[in-house]
């Protein structure tokens, strides 16, 4: 063995030490109560050294880090639309960490930009599209940014050569809508005051008849609409805009129509959501996060776009030292945001080759009735309040007595939940959500046994 195959020898097993502690930990305390990032400082040893350390003393810093760092892990994490630690995508990063390929030409990522290919070709498929592209993103926000982007070039093809031109731009969006949509017209000098926020029924679904009165007020006023945001599974209550409505406003005004599918693309899996994707087929691009509900590790965000050339068309640039074919259809490097680019696609492509398709549907299953469970659990608990059936996987509740932010401290403070919370309708209610597959049916109904408990032995303020 030479040294270099000693080392990583070494450290493949500190991480194997690492991974074992970790879960042990997890298992004795699997909610750590939250540390104030002051007391962190004080107690971590986080400050860079001159001269290197050991093994032994690069594992003694981490291994403090690691046991201050709160668990995400499945059984009692429900705070975030992320969760899990699954082994064939952690192999998957891992590999691709240790490979080091860059993900912008064939030349230097070879087989990965295939396997990117065949990713973005088969959820493509499973959207309904038929001759679409695609790009990997480091997350939803990016990828919607990116949408908006090939949005603005489509509706303007000079902006991108001359920048603004005092346009009124508009986009639209539902009253929840994700914040990476202003943030994205902030970014691209459309402005977060030109985002139309358009009203939601009562299962908090963008109301058609009053985006399309917005659009042609606007008009009339003279803004250019530029794009309509639709959401596949809101942030907060997980609810589908009516695509096909959408699609019929945004075709008959030659308008570009995004569907944010961050959270909930991955639900196309589930024949029980197929009314809520009807339409899918027909719109511009799509967004969707694979570090959400695919169980793979932070962050791997797809975007799609329903025809071929509108990548190139919006971040094609000229780079001799770099794109050195005649053709860039190998060349992943003409079609993205980015210029160096880490290989995101290995580990979905790891853990899909381990679950086939049929497994992710029987997950994606899951989780739904997983968060079904945990509606039935609030309706039979007389002090809880379901604020409203749940669209897809997040649930909405209230107790009686214990103000959400008070409850969800509680939860985490007593070592038994990390659980968020959010507003609807003014009230601020606790959203659980139901994103790792991993989750037994017996810890949903553990959680809201735990919010009992600390309900009746707790003074919550
Ligand atoms: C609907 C929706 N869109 C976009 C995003 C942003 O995704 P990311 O966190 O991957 O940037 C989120 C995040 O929760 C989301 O819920």
């Amino acid at each position: 063995m030479n040294n270099q195959d000693k080392q990583l020898a070494q450290v493949m097993d500190l991480f194997t030490t690492l991974l074992d502690e970790r879960r042990s930990q997890e298992r004795l305390e699997p909610i750590a109560p939250a540390v104030p990032p002051e007391v962190l400082l004080d107690e971590l040893s986080l400050e860079l050294p001159v001269q290197g350390l050991s093994l032994d003393g690069v594992a003694a810093r981490l291994r403090a880090v690691i046991e201050a760092t709160p668990s995400t892990a499945p059984g009692r994490f429900y705070n975030q639309l992320f969760g899990g630690r699954e082994t064939f995508a952690v192999l998957g990063d891992v590999l691709a960490s240790a490979l080091n390929n860059s993900m912008y030409t064939f030349k230097v990522a070879g087989p990965q930009v295939l396997l990117e290919n065949e990713l973005i070709e088969r959820m493509g498929k499973l959207m309904g599209y038929q001759d679409h592209e695609g790009t990997f993103t480091p997350g939803g926000s990016l990828s919607n940014l990116c949408a908006m982007v090939v949005a603005r070039d489509h509706a303007f093809p000079e902006f991108r050569e001359q920048g603004m031109n005092g346009s009124k731009l508009r986009v639209y969006m539902s009253t929840h809508a994700h914040y990476s949509v202003p943030k994205a017209a902030a970014i691209l000098g459309i402005g977060r005051a030109n985002i139309v926020r358009i009203p939601v029924d009562k299962r908090g679904r963008m109301l058609a008849p009053a985006l399309a009165r917005a659009i042609d007020e606007d008009v009339e006023a003279g803004y250019l609409p530029l794009m309509v945001n639709a959401t596949a599974g809101t942030t907060v209550l997980g609810a589908f805009d009516p695509i096909e409505q959408l699609a019929d406003i945004c075709e008959s005004r030659n308008l570009w129509l995004h569907l944010d599918g961050a959270f909930g693309a991955t639900l196309v899996f589930d024949e029980r959501f197929q009314a809520e994707f009807a339409g899918s087929e027909r719109v511009d691009s799509i967004t969707w996060d694979a570090h959400k509900l695919m169980g793979v590790p932070l962050s791997c965000s797809v975007l799609l776009l329903r025809e071929r050339g509108r990548l190139q068309a919006s971040f094609d640039e000229v780079a001799g030292y770099l794109f050195q074919t005649e053709d860039d259809h190998w060349n992943p490097g003409t079609r993205s945001i980015q210029c160096g680019r880490r290989n995101d696609a290995l580990k979905l492509w790891t853990n899909w080759l381990h679950h086939g398709t049929a497994g992710y549907r029987a997950r994606t299953e899951r989780m739904r009735d997983l968060a079904l469970l945990a509606a039935d659990c609030v309706r039979e608990a007389p002090e809880l309040t379901l604020v409203k059936e749940p669209e897809s996987l997040t649930v909405c509740f209230t107790a009686e007595g214990a103000p959400a932010e008070s409850l969800c401290e509680a939860l985490q403070d007593a070592g038994l939940a990390m659980v968020g919370h959010a507003t609807v309708e003014g009230e601020s209610v606790v959203r659980l959500a139901l994103v790792d597959p991993g989750t037994q049916k017996e810890q949903v109904r553990c959680f809201f046994e735990d919010v009992r408990d600390v309900m009746r032995s707790r003074a919550i303020a």
